[in-house]
């Protein structure tokens, strides 16, 4: 039996002392408070029917997207853990229209964090994988209250990323830029443990995932790249691929980052004005810090994710191209055709 068990809070605790860092503990307090939504959040999803959480809640989002009950609750589990014990000053969520500073006499803390509370929540219904999604930034000024354009920083500015995925079982994913490690919860404990350290994507691939009910929209490059992949060994890739779509951006994060393959939300007809489907501060930029971290590639097909400039808009949305570093190289080249 395995005593040396390493959770995720004294991870987080030896991994700053390693990089030295000056460990007030406002880091890892926050770290810990996202946990405990993710946790809450875990715990609901796990009960389905039973807990009463299905269906829809009757709203919409920002985007228009309707909401489903897990949707609000899961965003309001993030708010309450966020906003009592002094770690965060601000944040911006995909079911809130605007940022979301903190009420009268909370103290403001070091750390702005967007998130997608439930990302993929249209699974929910059916009993598929679903996840979330955070990002971390440094608020400008300690103490005070951030304003849009605090949370207007490129992704090569985040200090933290990761995701929760709510499948057969739960795992915490995350990076502080030293790579990425997995933690699984054990809910016999209420623990996450460290079970998958130091995540690799692997390099090469013959996997990828793309909704194909919108191939006749995609941009000319995505689409010749799927059609030379469908062409298989005897098309110009030369070799035979494999096609997954779970519908829940962190499920094919997750597949990417345990046995490689590319994920594809391109630039399509209909979004190009937008600049893509998928939104930029708590979707794009926290998938592309992670899958970096574990030695992938992230682009929108001309540019790094990361290095993409926030147009002051919480919502703003980026076409994504992420996984395997030889296999995204390869649709970079279709781009620069
Ligand atoms: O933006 C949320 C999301 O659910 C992603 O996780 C997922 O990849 C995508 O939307 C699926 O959208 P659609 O079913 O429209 O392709």
């Amino acid at each position: 039996m395995d005593t040396q068990l390493t959770t995720l809070s004294s991870f987080i605790i030896d991994e700053q002392r390693r990089l030295g860092k000056q460990a007030s503990g406002e880091f890892t307090g926050l770290l810990n408070d996202i946990s405990i939504a993710c946790k809450s959040i875990a715990s609901l999803v796990n009960k389905g029917a039973l807990a009463g959480v299905l269906g829809v809640a009757g709203s919409e989002n920002a985007m228009g997207d309707a909401q489903k009950k897990m949707d609000l609750i899961a965003n309001d589990l993030f708010i309450n853990a966020l906003q009592h014990n002094g770690h965060c000053a601000g944040m911006a969520s995909e079911e809130l229209d605007e940022i979301l500073t903190l009420p009268e006499g909370k103290i403001r803390g070091s750390y702005l964090v967007t998130f997608d509370p439930l990302d993929g929540s249209s699974n929910m219904d059916i009993n598929i994988d679903v996840g979330a999604i955070f990002s971390i930034l440094k608020a400008p000024a300690s103490g005070e209250d951030p304003t849009a354009e605090d949370f207007a920083r490129p992704g090569v500015e985040q200090i933290a990323a990761g995701y929760c995925l709510y499948g057969p079982s739960s795992m915490f994913v995350l990076t502080t830029g030293n790579g990425v490690n997995g933690f699984t919860l054990d809910t016999s404990i209420g623990e996450f443990i460290l079970t998958h350290p130091d995540m690799k994507v692997p390099e090469t691939t013959n996997e990828f995932a793309i909704n194909a009910s919108n191939q006749r929209h995609w941009e000319p490059a995505v689409q010749q790249y799927i059609a030379d992949c469908q062409a298989g060994e005897t098309g110009t890739l030369g070799k035979n691929y494999n096609m997954r779509w779970v519908a829940a951006m962190v499920g094919e994060i997750h597949r990417i980052l345990c046995r490689g393959g590319v994920f594809l939300y391109p630039i399509d007809e209909r979004n190009r004005e937008a600049g893509g489907k998928l939104r930029l501060l708590y979707e794009g930029n926290p998938m592309a810090m992670i899958v970096e971290q574990a030695g992938g590639l992230a682009s929108t097909g001309y540019q790094r994710i990361m290095e993409v400039m926030p147009n002051g808009d919480p919502h703003q949305r980026v076409a994504v191209i992420m996984g395997s570093k030889q296999e995204v190289e390869t649709i970079l080249k279709y781009h620069e055709a």
